[in-house]
């Protein structure tokens, strides 16, 4: 067994910790970097969740060996049973959906609810991309010539690295490496290291499923042990990255200067807009959600709102109040709403970001501090915070806090609205409450961004549509849907000529 328990260490569950390890050519091995990594509790820091022996650089480079390994015989076995493989772990992870959405609060510290809506959205992903083995098409096209046939073929590009961030432990890496796997590439796999326990149970469950050894492999350590190799290896042919904006311009330069394929997803400062003719109860449910769940650990979070002048007023009530009956706490507690913080650097990242708000001169409406009453103390809470008169010189209106933070500024005309929603580094996704339709195609069109909901929150994506931003949010191809796959193959064109003789043609 790859995971075992070692001691009953929740106080409240008595869950035990696990002892997590590397996979690497189908075996379950100790990382060599000589640094043990422990999985913290972020709701409860007694709670150990898991600890490993971090994998050094050449347990990297022997996963990329192992992966290259793989590659010839996973290349040759037809698309559509990669895809059964697939199909086989979606039936799993359904089945066992509870239990691992249990894990996943207990280690990233999003709520029970969360957890349970991402383990249904990974696992859609993984489905959606099991289909897709039947539909790894090229196109035939007409010729210029007679008796000449003109077809194209996707074909895998090798040996892929996959780094994903600790905010969605399983649903990022299932888009990433269920498209990577069904177009037939290996992977080599690299999770947060905050986030590891998710991460096993997926590559567990794929192994379960029927994957050979070494078509997918795992390292979990740090990313300044392993990361550089991951993408500076030769044999390494493309790389796909979620994760902070400085994190990803590295590894699109690393990957860059190397001329492999790359794409990088970094974040995002997304607005939502309330306008005049709103349906209020409907933009509260909207931007309370996207600005607090997930802690507001998100890159899809709503950090900035737009409010028109009109209606400012009425809607921040709304929205304070709601922000005051919201229960902090244990996201495995069902009447909490807000979890914790990741750890203790997002903890100072949030308050560091609370106070230089406040120094600048915008007005705080409602939280604002940690959140350390009784149980409390034990972990990274933050109050849901509200700052209006935020202008677009401050720095909350510019940087990404990924904490329950909300910015808000007030507009009156349209244009201004736009410049403010589209006056930002990052253009991941925005969202417009209105009953106006032409305001809101008009929105639509001009916003800056990869995604725009109309009358729905910032966040959220579905497996068939794309999903990425632009500016700042994301470089490279989009992710999910068909654009998801391609990235993952290569297109090769081929001119079959079947005239069967010499051939009078200056067209070639
Ligand atoms: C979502 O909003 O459901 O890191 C997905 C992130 C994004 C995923 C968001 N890559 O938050």
């Amino acid at each position: 067994m790859p995971t075992t328990m070692k001691k009953e260490t929740n106080l409240k569950t008595g869950a035990g910790t696990l002892a997590l390890k590397q996979y690497i050519g189908g075996k379950w091995i100790e990382g060599k970097s000589g640094k043990e990594i422990l999985s913290i509790n972020p709701a409860d820091t007694r709670d150990v969740v898991a600890r490993f022996q971090g994998a050094s650089q050449d347990d990297a480079k022997s996963a990329i060996a192992a992966a290259q390994k793989a590659f010839p015989a996973w290349r040759a076995t037809p698309a559509p049973q990669r895809g059964r493989i697939l199909a086989k772990a979606a039936q799993i992870l359904r089945e066992r959906r509870d239990e691992l959405a249990r894990l996943m609060t207990r280690e990233e510290g999003k709520i029970f609810s969360e957890a349970k809506g991402e383990m249904d959205k990974g696992t859609t992903l993984v489905d959606w991309f099991a289909g897709e083995g039947l539909r790894l098409m090229g196109t035939t096209a007409p010729s210029e010539l007679p008796s000449n046939l003109l077809y194209t073929l996707r074909q895998p590009l090798g040996v892929v690295s996959i780094i994903t961030p600790w905010n969605f432990p399983f649903a990022i890496p299932a888009w990433k490496i269920s498209p990577a796997l069904v177009a037939g590439n290996t992977v080599v796999f690299k999770p947060a290291s905050l986030v590891p326990a998710l991460a096993v149970k997926f590559v567990e469950i794929l192994e379960e499923a029927g994957l050979p050894p070494g078509v997918l492999n795992l390292v979990i350590g740090s990313g300044s042990s392993v990361g550089d190799i991951l993408i500076e290896h030769p044999s390494v042919k493309a790389v796909s990255f979620t994760g902070s904006n400085s994190v990803g311009r590295r590894v699109h330069t690393l990957a860059g200067a190397r001329g492999i394929k790359v794409t990088c997803e970094m974040g995002g400062k997304n607005p939502a807009v309330v306008w005049e003719d709103a349906d209020l109860e409907l933009a509260l449910g909207g931007v309370f959600k996207g600005a607090f769940g997930s802690t507001g650990q998100r890159c899809t979070a709503t950090s900035r709102l737009i409010l028109h002048e009109k209606i400012a007023d009425k809607f921040l009530k709304m929205l304070i109040d709601e922000a005051k009956k919201m229960k902090i706490g244990d996201g495995l507690d069902p009447a909490v709403g807000l979890g914790p913080a990741v750890d203790e650097a997002q903890l100072k990242t949030d308050l560091d970001y609370i106070e230089t708000a406040q120094k600048e001169g915008a007005k705080l409406l409602c939280g604002g501090k940690r959140a350390q009453g009784g149980e409390l103390a034990h972990g990274y809470f933050v109050e849901p915070t509200i700052f209006d008169g935020v202008k677009p010189g401050h720095r909350i209106f510019k940087e990404e806090v990924f904490g329950p933070v909300l910015s808000v500024t007030r507009t009156k005309s349209f244009a201004e609205m736009l410049s403010l929603a589209n006056d930002c580094a990052f253009g991941l996704t925005c969202a417009i409450y209105t009953r106006d339709l032409n305001l809101a195609l008009k929105f639509s069109e001009e916003a800056e961004v990869g995604m725009v909901h109309v009358n729905s929150p910032t966040i959220g994506g579905e497996a068939q549509v794309p999903f990425g931003g632009v500016k700042g949010s994301g470089v490279g191809e989009r992710e999910m849907s068909k654009e998801g796959l391609h990235f993952f193959t290569e297109l090769k064109t081929v001119f079959l000529d079947y005239t069967g003789a010499r051939r009078e043609s200056n067209i070639y």
